[in-house]
């Protein structure tokens, strides 16, 4: 029998710090009114300090896991979506994996820019539907508030910081995700990028003297990128889905800005209704945006069991990608208080367990040979013998 991959849980969290268009006109030369006509957004949320891109994604995730009704431990892989990751390496994907205590799950990062998301849950949609894993939780999380130039008014009034999660799981019914759609086209990778902190120029007082960790955009080129991809997209995962516009029930399109959003609506043909918006509200969160859509789309009873969803994004390298669900899931019934504060509990053994973890490894270390191999220090009279 074929295999399925539902969407079973979903999640988001947004910081609590808010910065509206007038708190912008205030640090640039800009004002509420040139930002909502060029771009909808009003305002957008902005990571606390001590705030990272793991700690939203755990928090989505564990919203997304409470929604599932599954243990972390059930995981058997995270993917995180991101180009803001707290650092190069480790992967984000391997906090989130330790703080939610996902024991028996693999963890990696995924860098496409805003396409981050449908790029992560078209690699996990796969693995399930191959019979790889079974259960696959895929985060889009940024603090792009950490990469933007504040003073430059080009780019600093359209990002966001957040997070979306959902939980994929096999199953035997018809649904789940029908279709998925990649793309990339690396010859437009100056339109977006960060310039510095790679391999190609490494921090130095020189990038950092230069503005090069900050976001550069091409602004009008991407624009019309956007509006060219989304509907060719949106249409051919249809297609590869064996359906039609007449059969959608609701458009999620990547929010990067609201006349984007409507040029890709008007070619599609498609009413206002049937496509999803929110970018008033939270700006352009890359790889974040579409979870955190698709949730607040849920939650807002946009989306019921039955009903045909795509979601379609653009973004950096140049990427882009779509993905065509059947939804089979309903809004869950709230836990009661006494399961969340089991949860909570769990949540707290997990930190407790990697405090446990790294404590281990230090007194492993002192108490090991210093040539690596692990081997306890009390000597066995043939130190290093037969080993390469
Ligand atoms: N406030 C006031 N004026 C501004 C501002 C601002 N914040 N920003 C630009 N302007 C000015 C410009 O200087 C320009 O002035 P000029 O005519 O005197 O030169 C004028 O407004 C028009 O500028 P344009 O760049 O032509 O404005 P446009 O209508 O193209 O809107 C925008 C700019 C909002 C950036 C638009 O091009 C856009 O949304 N592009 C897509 C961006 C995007 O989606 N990026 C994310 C990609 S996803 C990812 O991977 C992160």
């Amino acid at each position: 029998m074929k295999t399925h991959a539902h969407v079973v849980g979903w999640g988001k969290y947004v910081p609590g710090r808010v910065l509206t268009n007038d708190d912008l006109s205030r640090m640039v030369d800009t004002s509420d009114e040139w930002i909502r006509t060029r771009t909808g957004i009003r305002e957008r949320h902005v990571a606390e300090d001590g705030e990272t891109t793991a700690s939203t994604a755990i928090r989505a995730a564990r919203q997304a896991l409470e929604v599932a009704g599954l243990r972390p431990a059930q995981l058997d892989l995270i993917v995180v979506a991101t180009v803001t990751p707290d650092y190069l390496f480790p992967a984000a994907a391997c906090l989130v994996q330790d703080a939610l205590g996902a024991t028996h799950a693999a963890a990696f990062d995924l860098s496409a820019g805003c396409s981050g998301f449908i790029y992560g849950l078209s690699v996990a949609a796969h693995l399930v539907c191959a019979g790889v894993y079974r259960t696959v939780l895929v985060i889009g999380a940024e603090t792009l508030s950490r990469i933007t130039d504040w003073t430059d008014r080009d780019t600093c009034v359209l990002f966001g910081d957040g997070a979306g999660a959902v939980v994929l799981q096999a199953g035997e019914d018809e649904g789940g995700v029908l279709a998925t759609l990649l793309g990339a086209d690396g010859s437009g990778g100056d339109l977006l990028r960060l310039p510095a902190g790679g391999s190609r120029n490494p921090a130095s007082h020189q990038t950092v003297a230069e503005g090069l960790h900050f976001i550069q955009m091409k602004g009008r080129e991407v624009f019309r990128f956007a509006v060219r991809t989304m509907p060719a997209a949106t249409q051919q995962v249809l297609e590869m889905a064996g359906l039609s516009l007449a059969d959608l029930n609701l458009l999620i399109p990547h929010q990067a800005n609201q006349r984007i959003i409507e040029a890709a609506a008007r070619a599609l043909d498609l009413s206002p209704e049937v496509v999803y918006s929110n970018v008033e509200r939270y700006g352009n969160t890359s790889a974040a945006s579409i979870p955190i859509a698709l949730s607040e789309a849920v939650e807002e009873g946009r989306i019921q069991p039955g009903d045909l969803v795509v979601c379609v994004g653009f973004g950096a390298g140049l990427t882009w990608g779509a993905a065509a669900i059947r939804w089979t899931r309903p809004q869950p019934v709230p836990a009661p208080r006494w399961r969340r504060f089991l949860r909570g509990l769990r949540y707290n053994l997990a930190a407790f367990r990697s405090w446990l973890l790294r404590l281990w490894r230090r007194l492993t270390a002192l108490w090991t040979r210093d040539d690596g191999s692990g081997v306890p220090a009390r000597d066995d009279g043939r130190r290093g013998e037969g080993r390469p």
